[in-house]
């Protein structure tokens, strides 16, 4: 009687296959003769473009962006081949801090627009098979929430716990942004906690209703069709404010899971966390089996031109592209076959990509560089607006007209009240990190307004290099950083390609070599070779492996085993 139960190879092999037909969510790879399981999510292969509204476009010509704004560019962005638009906030918000101080989760910001708004944004994306990652704060609320405005009220206020209270401030805690993290408030004698600015009260995590007032905001966003969540600041929930601990609270990793199962966990969505750590702490957050978040950001890399000696941020040293490579091998090692990484070069936080990590002297070499090296990498590609035209940072003279929050605060405790910098220093420093060099509006054309807008006076200045650095200038010429940045998505998404660039083992090599940096992505039946010229010199290398073919270059170059590589050269390609 033939046993039932025992099946040869060939008949396991058909299964699969068959269970790969109607089940897409799972894939076998051959390694040796073990078959190995792996979780494919609908999001693996897609790229994020990170959308800051109030500087994207201004459709209404009011001097701030909004999401008609955002609508009229949505053929712009399918066409470059993004997938997924992080949003920061669009909620109801004073914005003291642009956004990041909510006053109410479940309503538009009227400056951007309505709800009918969003609806509509939220339906010609899914006509683009495109999707919306919304960005939550979960850390505080604007003092303006009717939370907040309540929990002033009284001591017995029923929202008096939702917010961090003390008689006294403790451990003289500085904010973020300068000055004291502790508010005084005179109608009930008590101090309130502000990571952040005064305007930014700390949620109290000790109170449990305060997960599920989040959990609830969360699935109403989610029951409208949004696929996605960026996690402002999550580290920072779970703080244990009486023993002086911040980040990474004893309960913060409970407290992210409970919100898991409340909330997002039951939506088939993509979640990424800003957390500010390490590896290990990127492991805890990300491991599948803790059910907390998909990926998070680090910021070893973006965050190691802060002068740690000096006055971090507003005192910056010039980047050690060395350390960047070795980080960038760590993260990929690290999380390599257990989590997933989130590659990204710039954001709403940081200066232009460009002026940090590359040249002015090799500007357009310089900023493709910088994509090939990031973006082929393991991990979701998630691209700054703007970074895909090349824009860089802008020089603003006068201190007055600076937007930032953070600029201010520093400003006045740097300069005005500690005397540490002077006003020429403080501005060298703003030139180069200030959070402002990302939130200019977006160069669209050499119009009047860049295009942004019809001539209205924008919220924070235009750079004035948008005569030559805009949309318009670079769609239609094959070798601008546009056509770039489209060719290498294009490249990625290559269905040749694509499960190698997705799934494929992260290998480096040459890394002994301060400016090189090289990696293979490896499936069974494929290897990718990337080579980056990190540096504005010519460095010689000898290639371990023989070139089948070039897939993308920023030189026009065919390549042996002998290489020359120009200042900035960067290229992947087939190998045998
Ligand atoms: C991180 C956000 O990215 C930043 O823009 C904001 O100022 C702080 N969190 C506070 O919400
Ligand atoms: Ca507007």
């Amino acid at each position: 009687m033939p046993n039932l139960f025992k099946i040869d190879s060939s008949t396991f092999i058909n299964l699969t296959m068959l269970l790969l037909f109607i089940n897409k969510s799972i894939i076998f790879t051959r390694k040796g003769s073990v078959m190995k399981m792996k979780l494919q999510k609908w999001w693996h292969d897609k790229i994020v473009y990170q959308i800051y509204p109030k500087s994207f476009k201004d459709n209404n010509n009011d001097g701030i962006g909004d999401i008609k704004g955002i609508i009229s560019k949505l053929d712009y962005l399918r066409d470059l081949g993004v997938d997924i638009l992080w949003l920061t906030p669009y909620f109801k918000s004073p914005m003291e801090d642009n956004g990041y101080d909510v006053a109410d989760y479940l309503e538009v910001n009227e400056m951007f627009g309505s709800m009918e708004d969003i609806l509509e944004l939220l339906a010609e994306c899914k006509k683009r098979n495109m999707y919306i990652m919304m960005d939550i704060v979960a850390n505080h609320t604007s003092s303006e929430h009717t939370w907040f405005k309540e929990s002033k009220k009284s001591k017995n206020n029923p929202y008096r716990d939702y917010y961090i209270w003390r008689d006294e401030p403790l451990f003289d805690c500085q904010s973020t942004f300068g000055g004291s993290a502790w508010e005084y408030d005179e109608q009930t004698n008590q101090y309130y906690f502000h990571e952040f600015a005064k305007g930014q009260p700390d949620l109290n995590w000790e109170n449990p209703k305060v997960l599920d007032e989040i959990a609830k905001c969360i699935n109403f966003w989610l029951d409208k069709g949004v696929k996605g969540i960026r996690f402002d600041v999550i580290h920072l929930i779970g703080k244990e404010i009486d023993q002086n601990i911040h980040a990474y609270g004893p309960t913060l990793h409970q407290k992210v899971h409970e919100l898991y199962k409340k909330s997002y966990g039951n939506y088939d969505i993509v979640t990424v966390g800003e957390a500010w750590g390490d590896l290990a702490k990127a492991i805890d957050f990300t491991d599948p089996k803790n059910e907390e978040l998909d990926m998070v950001f680090q910021f070893e890399c973006t965050s190691s031109t802060n002068d740690p000696l000096r006055l971090g941020k507003f005192t910056p040293r010039p980047i050690d592209m060395e350390f960047v490579k070795n980080t960038l091998i760590k993260y990929q090692n690290g999380l390599n076959d257990r989590s997933w990484n989130a590659l990204f070069v710039e954001n709403h936080d940081l200066g232009r990509c460009i002026n940090r990590f590359g040249s002015l002297e090799f500007y357009d070499k310089s900023a493709k560089a910088i994509a090939v090296m990031n973006y082929f990498l393991k991990g979701t590609p998630y691209i700054y607006q703007g970074q895909e035209l090349g824009m860089t940072n802008i020089k603003i003279t006068d201190i007055n007209d600076y937007d930032d929050v953070e600029v201010h605060g520093f400003y006045k405790e740097y300069v005005l009240d500690k005397k540490l910098l002077t006003y020429e220093e403080f501005l060298d420093g703003c030139h180069k990190e200030a959070r402002d060099n990302n939130r200019t509006p977006i160069q669209w054309n050499n119009q009047i307004n860049a295009g942004w807008n019809d001539g209205a006076k924008p919220w924070l200045k235009i750079n004035p290099n948008y005569t030559e650095i805009n949309a318009e200038n670079q769609i239609n010429n094959q070798n601008s950083i546009y056509s770039f940045y489209k060719d290498l998505i294009a490249l990625r998404k290559n269905s040749l390609y694509c499960n190698t660039f997705v799934y494929g083992k992260f290998i480096a090599h040459l890394i002994e070599r301060k400016n090189i940096f090289m990696y293979t992505r490896e499936t069974d039946n494929q290897k990718i070779l990337v080579v980056t010229n990190m540096c504005g010199e010519r460095e010689n290398i000898s290639l371990p492996f023989e070139i089948e073919k070039v897939l993308l270059s920023n030189y026009n170059h065919s390549y042996n085993e002998n290489i020359t590589l120009e200042p900035y050269e960067a290229f992947a390609a087939l190998i045998k």
